[in-house]
């Protein structure tokens, strides 16, 4: 199957604090998705799955090793062209939703298909909240959905734009444990089409339905779980939290 995203040996260093020595926040890790894959990303607080995330999404510049995202080095894109990259072939999730307040779920949704195409098609907007179950709240703002419900806007969004893959930051992390399911329900049925799927998660019962589960750990990859089940995946954190400074 082809790679949709190839990111090989990702260092990644921030700065220490107070002008001291830059941290090794990512020492080299390997993260490979293959068309319609959902990977799963776990590990300890401060491990560095979000920084992977930003790296493997092109957010944010790696200071070693490569990212192909599609079969596009994202290294060689300026700033323009990785922005325009990202809107066409990469879609987002976060914990806290970042839907803008001021507009309905419709033109949530309709944001990144305006960005990426300079039009946003009514109809793919209309499917892409039907898909996600909130056809009928088209016209409601984010204050007047429930938590589960901005999430699923949110998924929409992520998909209207028909991404190659998908990133999600712990997109379940404030919601209540049935609308966690329904959201991780609409991810994972994305992710057997062929739309991938990377998503980083504190729930070990959400990380055992990704089709491989990378651990991290002080930023190297303490495991790889092919198809785990509950129980693998919590030896496995169990394991990289011990080892954790
Ligand atoms: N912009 C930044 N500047 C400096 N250090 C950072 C920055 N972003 C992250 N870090 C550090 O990098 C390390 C990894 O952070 P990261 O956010 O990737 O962890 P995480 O695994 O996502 O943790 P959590 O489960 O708490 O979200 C942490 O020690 C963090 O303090
Ligand atoms: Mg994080």
């Amino acid at each position: 199957m082809q790679a949709v995203v190839s990111a090989q040996d990702v260092v990644k260093t921030y700065p220490g604090p107070r002008g001291g020595e830059r941290r090794t926040v990512l020492d080299g890790v390997s993260l490979n998705v293959a068309s319609g894959e959902m990977v799963v990303v776990v590990g300890p607080s401060g491990s560095g799955k979000s920084t992977l995330l930003q790296c493997a999404s092109g957010l944010d510049a790696v200071d070693g090793g490569s990212v192909v995202v599609a079969g596009t080095d994202l290294a060689t894109l300026r700033p323009e062209a990785a922005a325009r990259f990202r809107r066409s072939t990469i879609g987002f999730v976060f914990q806290s939703y970042n839907l803008v307040g001021a507009l309905t779920a419709a033109e949530n949704v309709a944001l990144p298909l305006r960005l990426a195409t300079g039009k946003a098609d009514r109809r793919a907007v209309r499917e892409a909240l039907g898909a996600v179950g909130l056809a009928d709240a088209a016209d409601r703002r984010p204050g007047e959905l429930s938590g589960g419900q901005q999430q699923r806007v949110a998924v929409a969004r992520s998909l209207a734009t028909r991404p190659d893959v998908v990133f999600a930051d712990e997109p379940t992390g404030a919601l209540d444990t049935e609308s966690g399911v329904r959201v991780l329900d609409l991810l994972r049925d994305y992710a057997s089409g062929t739309t991938s799927v990377v998503m980083v998660t504190h729930d070990l019962e959400a990380a055992a339905r990704g089709d491989r589960v990378l651990v991290l750990r002080d930023g190297v990859v303490h495991a790889e779980l092919v198809a785990p089940g509950p129980d693998d995946v919590l030896a496995a954190v169990a394991g990289a939290r011990g080892g954790s400074r």
